[in-house]
């Protein structure tokens, strides 16, 4: 019997923390990342933020659920090495294994689907995504951001991987390329450490 009250209520947060933990780490094996209990999920890939902020828009504008697609090892945190991770997965045709898969996919009806062009194509990783989760006959809403050289050939690739899904309109998005940026910062600090 333990008589302390103060010991006892701290005894009752640990549990309740040990129990949010529990929760996180299922949450991380497989259920979407932000349950709304909608019909509507925001499934999204993004290594820069630019597709993730669209993202964010779509969930809070229409409450839905979310889930980040992210490769069960993560890419480089360098950006050339992670430009050259890439053009080797798709010159070999490797589409990377996923970090968690979404467990319920089956209770969404609309599908809103973010990812950047990566060498003028779908990423490998949302390809996985694509080909691991059953879309038959849900509605899929593409939203893709490019660095200036347009959607490249991801129509035909989103047909092709989920050819029975019923396709909206995608929105087609500009936005800051990595690649420019660390260019940019890398000769500033050239400049003022020369
Ligand atoms: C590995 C890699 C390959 C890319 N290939 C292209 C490309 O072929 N065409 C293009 O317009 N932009 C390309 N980009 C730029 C991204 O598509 C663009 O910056 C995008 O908005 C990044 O989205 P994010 O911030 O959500 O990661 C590439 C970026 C990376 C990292």
């Amino acid at each position: 019997m333990d008589h302390d009250p103060t010991r006892r209520l701290l005894l009752t947060a640990l549990a309740g923390l040990t129990l949010a933990n529990v929760t996180l780490a299922s949450a991380a094996s497989g259920t979407a990342n932000t349950q709304n209990n909608s019909r509507i999920l925001v499934a999204y890939f993004s290594r820069s933020g630019n597709t993730r902020v669209i993202a964010g828009v779509i969930h809070r504008s229409l409450q839905t659920d979310m889930f980040e697609i992210e490769p069960a090892t993560p890419y480089p945190v360098e950006y050339f090495q992670t430009v050259e991770k890439a053009k080797k997965e798709r010159e070999a045709g490797i589409r990377p294994a996923l970090k968690n898969n979404v467990a319920d996919i089956e209770r969404y009806q609309t599908i809103y689907l973010g990812f950047p062009i990566w060498g003028t194509s779908v990423p490998p990783v949302v390809q996985t995504f694509l080909s691991s989760h059953n879309l038959a006959g849900k509605q899929l809403i593409p939203f893709i951001t490019h660095g200036g050289y347009g959607p490249g050939d991801s129509d035909g690739i989103l047909s092709r991987l989920a050819p029975t899904a019923r396709r909206e309109k995608p929105l087609i998005m500009e936005c800051d390329q990595e690649r420019k940026t660390t260019e940019t910062v890398t000769e500033w600090l050239e400049a003022i450490r020369s």
